[in-house]
């Protein structure tokens, strides 16, 4: 469709000029200028537009593409736009002699011979000449036509599907659709085409300058489409084969470090990608077009951010708080993926008049701190913390449902096996940093330094 309008439009404002014109007044220049000009383009210009100034990486700068957008207009402009523009990233590093070098080569590339004298510093001269435009004639001057790729790709984002609890619990090989790929977080790629014999060929195929700051996160991939944080709430969609960027999110409201610090993941469900932000909120975005679909408030203490950020279970967002300077604030919540409304959240340290508050002997609430958790297919969630209590919570609604005093602190991290049949809960305990400030109570309340234990619980029948 575009490519009839445009051939259309073509025929209606052309019969211009017959042949590539050799009647235009182009300025002069010698054969030795564009020599000098040909070493400067390969010093400064042939990284980006290719040795034969048509097949680098950037628009062509001669032939009838490049012309079909510059003839008619004048010389002048052109060395204008070189002289203010290119290289790009270092504009204006040249000096004027050399940008009319570079300006003389692409005249003799572009097949206009050389004529008596120099290109001259006359810019008079510049304003009159027309550069021509290529034969069949093209669309007028002021018509700027940004030619299609040769092979224009499809935009991924059309053919993206929804992301579904069955999908995010088996990954296609292709994707990668959470922070370590999978719920075990095992950080294990299926895929084998890069192997020993030929990953010494590796090359860049695209890279994308992000915006400063810490960034922890890891990209999420789905059918073509790459989403990746920026530091200060941002998102981006890219192609994730030629690195196009799709959409972009950014984030207007800003907080002060220390909540700048970036999750380390996003998340993807449905028709929907899931982050925290800076300023304390959980926000879902359009997979297609990076619009808000809903914006919730989470944090309001200042003292807490996000720095796990996101997982998304069986239709629930899960999130963790973190915090420097107030320990025993942190909390775990659950949201409902589709409209972000809070569906429960519980402190994995109780908070005065809480049950199980009794067992800090008075330690301050914002004092008190707590170690790793285990999920389980169970429903399950557990979780120690600095009073030694090990706990189970009910997944589904945050309630405590069986605790345990331990020794010393649970301070590693909740794991369970199963051995013939049998399943098991394991955990260890061991002093933690900072853990001789507290004093929980006299006698076996106090635990003793070397109380590193290692603990595994079974079910038993308690008749
Ligand atoms: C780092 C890469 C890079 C270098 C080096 C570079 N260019 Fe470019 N050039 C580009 C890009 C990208 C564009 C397209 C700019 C845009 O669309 O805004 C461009 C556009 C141009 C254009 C306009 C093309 C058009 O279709 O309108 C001209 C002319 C040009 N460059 C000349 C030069 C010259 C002469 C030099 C050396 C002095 C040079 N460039 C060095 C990347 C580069």
């Amino acid at each position: 469709m575009k490519t009839i309008l445009v051939t259309i439009i073509a025929f209606m404002v052309t019969f211009q000029k017959p042949a590539f014109a050799l009647d235009t007044d182009l300025p002069g220049y010698t054969y030795e200028q564009a020599q000098l000009g040909r070493a400067v383009y390969k010093q400064s210009c042939e990284l980006c537009h290719g040795a034969n100034l048509n097949d680098g990486s950037s628009p062509p700068i001669t032939g009838d593409l490049f012309y079909s957008i510059w003839g008619g207009r004048s010389a002048g402009e052109l060395l204008q736009y070189i002289e203010t523009e290119m290289p790009t990233g270092s504009p204006g590093t040249l000096d004027s002699k050399q940008y009319r070098q570079v300006l003389a080569y692409m005249f003799q590339v572009g097949g206009f011979p050389a004529r008596d004298g120099e290109l001259s510093q006359n810019s008079d001269e510049y304003d009159t000449a027309r550069l021509p435009i290529p034969s069949g004639g093209r669309i007028s001057a002021d018509i700027v036509v940004i030619p299609a790729p040769p092979d224009p790709r499809a935009n991924p984002l059309d053919k993206i599907t929804r992301v579904s609890s069955q999908t995010l619990a088996q990954a296609p090989a292709g994707d990668w659709l959470m922070w370590r790929r999978t719920y075990d977080a095992k950080g294990f790629s299926p895929l084998k085409n890069i192997r020993a014999k030929n990953v010494t060929d590796l090359k860049v195929a695209w890279a994308w300058t992000m915006p400063d700051g810490r960034n922890i996160s890891t990209p999420l991939v789905h059918d073509g489409v790459m989403f990746m944080y920026g530091a200060g709430s941002l998102v981006y969609a890219f192609d994730a084969v030629t690195g196009d960027i799709l959409w972009r999110y950014e984030r207007e409201k800003k907080w002060n470090s220390p909540r700048s610090f970036g999750p380390r993941a996003i998340s993807i469900y449905n028709d929907k990608i899931i982050l925290t932000t800076d300023d304390g909120n959980i926000v879902a975005l359009n997979v297609k077009t990076g619009k808000v679909e809903w914006d919730k408030s989470v944090l309001s203490a200042t003292t807490l951010w996000f720095s796990a950020g996101t997982l998304v279970a069986d239709e629930k967002i899960l999130i963790g708080t973190a915090t420097a300077s107030a320990p025993g604030m942190n909390f775990v919540a659950a949201f409902d993926v589709h409209t972000g409304d809070e569906l429960w959240r519980f402190h994995t340290i109780p908070q005065d008049g809480q049950q199980g508050s009794d067992s800090w002997n008075g330690v301050a609430a914002g004092q008190r701190q707590g170690a790793g958790v285990l999920a389980t297919a169970g429903g399950l969630i557990f979780s120690g913390s600095r009073d030694r209590v090990f706990s189970a919570y009910d997944q589904s609604d945050g309630t405590e449902l069986w605790q345990v005093r331990l020794n010393g602190v649970p301070s590693g991290g909740p794991i369970s096996f199963m051995v013939e049949g049998k399943q098991y809960i394991a955990v260890t305990t061991g002093d933690s940093e900072g853990f001789g400030e507290y004093n929980l109570g006299e006698g076996d309340q106090n635990p003793k330094k070397s109380s590193a234990t290692i603990w595994v619980f079974e079910l038993r029948d308690s008749s």
